[in-house]
């Protein structure tokens, strides 16, 4: 653990976590991993106690916002062990969010030894069941006391851990999606590929109005045509047409680099498949519908790995995908995914960072 600092929790609360009834991001372990910005540098981190922080009201990241987190996760290895899945990459993704809100970007490195510290300190917090993992919560804040619309001079980067149950309770299930058309997440030139807190609130509204309506959640369009289609709520989004894979590009900034997608994208090369970044209308989809050559739409992310769409409704009209059932290509994706995650398959790509604790 190199030169991480350790305060040991003297109690822990395992006991309270309901092992059978997870959820996601309920249960929260013992131990957090913090690292201090100041003058200049980070500092080499801390491993302590999981507890209440000092904040004051004029907490700078209150106000304005500066704040970025990350989402991956570590599972239980069929072998022993764990498997963190691709860990640099969100440590990348990391850098990229942190200099669109002006965070001095906490070092890829030390985000992996970070990741991979405080897991296995909380090692027991680990569910031990196929489907279920340990989800890793990066984030990083201003911890300045002003107002003013100013960067903060002083940040922190935090880690906290929470043991998720599988998204899916009984295998693939699709979802209803309703085409966002009154409401845009981002714009060319804005944060749409930063994970950043202003994202999230933005989406809020239409998600909560669309969960109403029974949709599980709402699939945006570009901000400035609202004709383009950009990304689900919290996921990439890929179509099947014909047998070619299509999905958003990243050239525009708008939508977030998913570690899930490019997962996708590079297993669906090495399978052969045709596979093309670009912009995809959604007139483009409606019609591809019409003609029945839309064979599958499915989400991408860390949290479902691939999420089937059964239906899109756009200006009141549906789509029904594959008459409402999980792709071949949906399947196949996520079991392979799943597959190199548990240690079941070969992880050829060497995409897990394997921890023999
Ligand atoms: C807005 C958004 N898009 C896409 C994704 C999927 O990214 P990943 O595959 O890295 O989880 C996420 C989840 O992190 C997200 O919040």
């Amino acid at each position: 653990m190199g030169n991480i600092k350790i305060i040991k929790s003297e109690k822990t609360v395992i006991e309270k976590v309901e092992w059978d009834n997870l959820r996601f991001g309920v249960f929260f372990s013992d131990h957090i991993y913090v690292s201090e910005y100041k003058d200049g540098n980070w500092d080499n981190g801390t491993i302590k106690p999981y507890g209440a922080m000092d904040l004051e009201p004029a907490n700078c990241t209150l106000h304005y916002g500066q704040t970025i987190f990350e989402g991956l996760k570590a599972f239980p290895s069929v072998k022993g062990g764990v498997n963190i899945f691709r860990p640099e990459m969100n440590g990348k993704r990391m850098v990229n969010s942190a200099e669109a809100v002006c965070i001095p970007p906490y070092p890829v490195d030390s985000f992996v030894e970070a990741v991979k510290a405080i897991v296995t300190m909380d090692k027991q917090w680990i569910p031990k069941k196929r489907g279920e993992s340990l989800y890793i919560r990066p984030f990083s804040f201003g911890t300045g006391n002003f107002l003013g619309v100013n960067a903060s001079d002083k940040y922190n980067f935090i880690i906290i851990l929470s043991p998720v149950a599988s998204y899916y309770k009984e295998g693939l299930n699709p979802v209803k999606i309703l085409v966002e058309t009154d409401h845009v997440r981002a714009v060319r030139g804005g944060l749409g590929n930063a994970k950043t807190a202003a994202n999230y609130a933005a989406s809020m509204l239409a998600g909560l109005q669309a969960h109403k309506k029974g949709f599980s959640q709402v699939l945006w369009l570009d901000g400035v045509q609202r004709k383009y289609i950009d990304e689900v709520g919290a996921m990439n989004i890929m179509f099947v047409i014909n047998d070619e894979l299509v999905t958003p590009t990243l050239e525009k900034g708008n939508i977030l680099p998913g570690v899930t997608r490019n997962t996708v994208i590079q297993l669906a090369n090495e399978a052969g498949m045709k596979v093309t970044e670009r912009e995809i209308s959604i007139d483009e989809v409606m019609e591809a519908h019409k003609d029945g050559s839309l064979k599958e739409v499915f989400g991408t992310g860390t949290a479902a790995v691939i999420s089937p769409v059964g239906l899109l409704q756009y200006k009141g009209k549906e789509m029904i995908i594959n008459d409402m059932k999980i792709g071949k290509y949906a399947q196949k994706f996520y079991d392979t995914i799943t597959g190199i995650q548990y240690g079941e398959l070969e992880d050829k790509h060497g995409w897990n960072v394997h921890l023999d604790i």
